[in-house]
Order: C-alpha cells, then structure tokens, then sequence
C-alpha cells in the first residue's frame, strides 16, 4: 500500500510538467512544433547548453510512455518489484491521464517554452560571450522525448566541446535536477566510454537577482490589478510542490532553497504584503511537506484574509500545477467555495525576455567561473541510500575544465 501511495503522489508530481489550460491550448498547440531555430542549425557550436526538465507528454499518446519512463526512474520513486509493478501502474493510469489531457487539449506546454527560451538564452549568449561561441541549446527531458540521453547523443555527435548541464529547476532537489544528473553519468557509465565534451553543471540559481526580479515584476504586475482599497489587505500565497517527509527528511535541500527565493523576492518587493511559503499538490495518505496551499487558501479565508495572490515560485514555465491546479481547482473551484473575494495568480515567467536574460547571465557566469559544479552538489543528501548519486557527484566533480 505504501509503496502504491509513493507511486500515486509522485506521478502527481510529474504532472508538473504536464497541464495547459484550454484557454493557452491553441498557442501552445501551434508552438509545440518545435523544430530547433534556424539558428542554430548549420553550424557547429564550440558550448553546447543542456536544458533539464522532467518533460511531458505533447501527444495523448506519449502518455504512456511518459508514466512508463516516469515510475521507472529509481532516482524518482522506489517500488517493490519496480519493473513490474511500474509498468502496470503506467498502463492502470494512460486512459485516464489521456483523458485528462484530452480535456485540456492534448499536450504539454514545456517544450515550447522551453525552446523560446533556449533560444532567447543562446542569441543573449552569443552578443555577450563571443570567445565560447557559437553556443547551442539542447533540450534534455527526462520522460518524454527529447530524452536526456539522446539530446547527449546529439551533442556528441555535434563535436560540441564545452557542455553545460543547465538544470530549469532553480531550487535543487534529487528527485528532478538530481534524477537528470544521475542519468547524464548513466549514459556514459553504461557505454562504457568518457565524455568526449567538457561537462560542468549549473545546479542550482534560487536567488540569482534576475530571476528575483523577474518574480518580483510578475507580482508587482499582478497586485496591480486587485481592486485598489485591498490591494494592502493581499495575501502572497508562494506556491511550490510539495515532497514526501521521506525525501525531506533525508536531507533534501529543497525546502530551503525554496524558502531563499521567497525571502529575496519579499526583500525585492519590499516587504509590501504578508506572505507565506505553501506546498501543492501532495496526494495520499502519507506526510507530505506542508501547509498545504489548498487548506490555507480555506484558513485564511476563515479567519477574514479573502484577498490572495498565487505565486508559482518553484517552476517558471507553465505547467498543470499552474494551469490546472492554482487556475482552476484552487482559484475558481475551491474560493468560490470558500467565499474568497478577490484572488489572482502571478504569471509563471514564460516567455519574459528578462528571464532569458537571467538564464543568459547564469551560463555565462558560469563558464566566466570555470566551476565544475557548486560546492552544494558535492555533498550528498545525509541519509541518502542511493549510490549513484555519490558517482553522478564524483563524475561531475572530476572534469577537467580548460
Ligand atoms: Fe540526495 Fe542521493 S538522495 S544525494
């Protein structure tokens, strides 16, 4: 039973990467032929830059294989009988997560805004660092093709010579930037061969002041458009997905780096508004990290605070936590419910040419600094049982950079 509760919350989890709104579908619909830019295709790049995500399906029928891939991953989930027991989860599950893709129009936003600021990111990058140009973005997801190991592939065969892993989490926790990292080491482990590119990685950038600003621009915009006489009584509702007590309580930086974004994004804006740091998305009956967003939308209501606003303070693109759950289930379904006055949600950062800028910045700071790695990557979770993550850490540890 628990093994099957762990199962249901994390592919919850996964839908992170799922959900579109029906309102954005036929945007993202039409955008999600993302065939790489012109740009970047004729010519051979000296920096190729890998962008890690967990990925979701654009298709109804790559959601099978994206709950195959996804109850798989040992770096995710542990299960009895993994290799059974995963599969008959996934299969379980397709019909009824296609027909919920169905609802919202049939595929994942990811990719494409994914691509839009890759590309945004690698143009930035070429103006400002002419001595590791030409530079090319790779998009490496997890469950759902471009598949890590393929974009891999693709890099290697480009002859790219400086390879940067470039995780789109800013906050580090293992079970995403830590599952993508571990799969980077797997693809050479099992080939038996070594990179022939020099690897780094930027692992982490919860308070890189661009994309504090980029936060703090979104809520500014957002608080605007409450009603002027309760725009000071506005609540500020960080959201984040929540994880089980078991992956916190090994040692998880998660939590904490989470909590850092809010902070410097509070100190940006000022302090203006009361705020809180919330979890979603938990699902089952064990511990999950809390408050939960949706009982404190209710508790506040309880106690008079009916103006809120929704910040998605973990992912920058959209998502079905976003689109689906914050949107839909939290701000019509349940403040109707609750009878909540007025609330918003802060725009996830998207498209925003500012947040290419910082995605800009931080690879080019980061090959300025000719790191392989942060130190807080070198320290593996204290109760970590999972031996690949000590060899992913020693392999990224170990590159020799120029
Ligand atoms: Fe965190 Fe292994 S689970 S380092």
């Amino acid at each position: 039973m628990a093994a099957l509760g762990s199962a249901g919350r994390l592919f919850l989890f996964a839908r992170s990467s799922i959900g579109l709104t029906l309102r954005r579908r036929s945007t993202a619909a039409a955008l999600a032929q993302n065939a790489p830019p012109e740009s970047q295709e004729n010519r051979k790049p000296k920096t190729g830059i890998l962008m890690l995500n967990m990925g979701g399906p654009e298709k109804l029928e790559d959601v099978h294989d994206f709950l195959l891939r996804l109850f798989m991953d040992t770096d995710l989930m542990k299960l009895p009988v993994q290799n059974k027991l995963g599969p008959f989860i996934a299969k379980r599950r397709t019909p009824k997560i296609q027909e919920q893709y169905s609802k919202i129009g049939g595929g994942s936003p990811i990719k494409h805004w994914t691509s839009m600021q890759g590309e945004g990111m690698v143009k930035l990058l070429d103006e400002t660092s002419p001595n590791t140009a030409p530079h090319k973005f790779y998009i490496g997801f997890r469950y759902v093709n471009p598949l890590t190991e393929e974009a891999i592939e693709e890099m290697e065969k480009d002859g790219v010579e400086r390879a940067v892993a470039f995780t789109q989490y800013p906050q580090y926790s293992c079970s995403t930037t830590g599952s993508s990292l571990n799969a980077i080491y797997r693809y050479y482990r099992n080939r038996g061969e070594r990179p022939k590119m020099r690897w780094s990685v930027i692992d982490r950038w919860p308070t890189h002041p661009l994309l504090v600003e980029c936060f703090a621009e979104h809520i500014r915009n957002e608080l605007l458009k409450f009603p002027e006489d309760k725009r000071e009584d506005v609540v500020i509702l960080f959201s984040a997905h929540s994880l089980p007590m078991a992956v916190v309580n090994r040692g998880d930086p998660y939590p904490q780096e989470v909590g850092a974004t809010v902070q410097r994004v509070m100190e940006r804006l000022g302090h203006c508004n009361p705020y809180r740091l919330v979890w979603q998305s938990r699902v089952g009956p064990m511990a999950w990290l809390g408050p939960q967003t949706d009982e404190v939308i209710k508790g506040l209501s309880e106690r008079g605070k009916k103006n809120l606003l929704l910040v998605p303070i973990a992912f920058t693109s959209d998502h079905i936590e976003t689109l689906h759950e914050l949107d839909i289930e939290y701000a019509q379904v349940l403040a109707e419910e609750c009878g909540v006055e007025n609330i918003r949600r802060a725009e996830s950062l998207n498209g925003n040419p500012l947040f290419m800028k910082a995605l800009a910045d931080l690879v080019q700071s980061h090959l300025r600094s000719n790191e392989s790695c942060s130190r807080q990557l070198t320290l593996r979770c204290p109760l970590c049982t999972n031996p690949t993550c000590g060899e992913t850490k020693a392999f990224f540890a170990n590159q020799k950079l120029p």
